[in-house]
Formats: C-alpha cells, sequence, structure tokens
C-alpha cells in the first residue's frame, strides 16, 4: 500500500538529508577547498554556463498531463528565460561569470556541448530523457533546486568577501537563493499529490538519488560525486534562510 502523504514526506525528507554531500557536486571545489587562489577561481569559472535546465523543464512539461503541475513547470520555465527580460535568462545570468575572467561566449558553447558529448555524461541524459514526468519533476525539483539556496549562500559568502566580485557578476546565485527555495516547496505538494502509489513512490524516490549523484546530465560531469568534508556539510544544512528575499 502507498505511504500516506506524510509519511512519504517524512521518507523523501530523510533521504534529502542523507544525500547533502552529494548534492550540487558541480559547485563542490567552491566549498571543498579546491578552489583557492583567484587562479583556481578563474579556472573553475571558465567552464560555469548552466545552460539547459530550461531544456529539462520544457520536457517535463511536454511529459506532464495534469493542468495544475504545467503550469508551475511552465512558471519555472519562465523564469530561467529570465521573464523575458533581455540578458536575463538564468544561462546568461550564468554566463556572466566566465565573462567576467576574459572568456569568449563562443569557447563557452564550445566546451559545454563537448562536455555533454562525452558519452558517460550523454548516457546520464538519456537515462534522465526516458523518466516518466514525475520522476523527472521531483529529480530536479528536490534532487537540485532544494539544495541550491544553501550552497549559493556560501558560495555568495565566499565570491563577495574573499574574492570581492561585483554583485552583477553574481546574479545567478543571487536570483536563486528565493527562486529554488519557493520552487522546491511547491515541488514537494505536487509530488506528494501525484505519487500516491507504492510504485510511483518508490520511482521519486530513486530519481531523486539518480538527480543527486548525476546532475541529470546538465553540467556534463563524468564522475561520481565525492561527498563534501562533514564540516561543509554541517555548514550547508545550518544556513539560515529565515532572510530570504532581503537584498545583499
Ligand atoms: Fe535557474
Amino acid at each position: 500500500m502507498a505511504l500516506s502523504s506524510l509519511a512519504f514526506e517524512t521518507k523523501i525528507r530523510e533521504l534529502l538529508d542523507e544525500l547533502w554531500p552529494y548534492a550540487l557536486a558541480f559547485y563542490h571545489p567552491l566549498l571543498d577547498g579546491r578552489v583557492q587562489s583567484r587562479e583556481h577561481l578563474e579556472q573553475w569559472c571558465s567552464r560555469f554556463y548552466i545552460k539547459d535546465v530550461g531544456v529539462l523543464l520544457a520536457r517535463t512539461y511536454a511529459k506532464c498531463p495534469h493542468l495544475e503541475a504545467r503550469k508551475f513547470i511552465a512558471e519555472n520555465l519562465w523564469e530561467e528565460e529570465g521573464r523575458g527580460q533581455p540578458g536575463r535568462s538564468h544561462p546568461e545570468l550564468s554566463a556572466r561569470l566566465p565573462h567576467h575572467f576574459g572568456v569568449e561566449h563562443s569557447d563557452l558553447e564550445e566546451r559545454h556541448q563537448k562536455r555533454l558529448a562525452n558519452p558517460q555524461s550523454r548516457g546520464r541524459q538519456e537515462i534522465v530523457e526516458k523518466e516518466t514526468w514525475l520522476e523527472e519533476f521531483a529529480g530536479f525539483g528536490l534532487g537540485a533546486e532544494f539544495y541550491a539556496p544553501a550552497f549559493f549562500e556560501l558560495i555568495l559568502e565566499r565570491l563577495r568577501e574573499e574574492f570581492q566580485l561585483p554583485e552583477e557578476v553574481l546574479e545567478f546565485f543571487i536570483v536563486h537563493l528565493t527562486e529554488d527555495e519557493d520552487h522546491s516547496r511547491r515541488t514537494m505538494e505536487i509530488v506528494l499529490r501525484y505519487a500516491d502509489t507504492d510504485e510511483e513512490q518508490a520511482r521519486v524516490l530513486s530519481a531523486i538519488r539518480r538527480h543527486v549523484m548525476g546532475e541529470a546530465g546538465l553540467t556534463g560531469r563524468v564522475r561520481e560525486p565525492t561527498p563534501l568534508p562533514d564540516e561543509v556539510v554541517e555548514k550547508l544544512r545550518s544556513v539560515d534562510r529565515s532572510s530570504a528575499g532581503s537584498s545583499p
């Protein structure tokens, strides 16, 4: 028999808690000591281009039969497109960082395509492409967006204080502090409503794990993530989001 909505939420939250050390592994170098100098930061930033979240959302929308969930996915996609404002789509906001360090846009695109074409990365994308709407929806909303505000809060702190990067370059992180908090909350509500069989619930849990471990193939990473050090995980868990939405 399927778990009650309350029991299933508890189970999801336990899983999300267990996966903190592996979440958003693309950003780990900024938090685990691998990026120590401006030179390291430049190297990391030269690969920073979050281009295809909109593709994932559009695909999830196309698979989804439920009007209410579709509306939310469409809103999320519109935010991803910067609500139509020039230069403010999330891929463009992410590209501000490499541009700041002098990376040409054509180089950024080329490297990105190359990373995605790697057979291992391609394999991950293919698995996600075949998922049901609910797997893909939960996998991204809970397996990525749930973690983003805490990660981005700590990353912003470093990029501002230690590296003194200008605010306009940091917009990608700033917009996700509030947007992703709202998305993961609404994703949880929708997942609890529609995952109402044993099978659906089991699928949701494995999709969350798969997205955390494989980042849906969006960044082209090929290795399984290594866990973040305990002290970083503790910091992430305890990020105070009570001032979310206030300007920095
Ligand atoms: Fe985004």
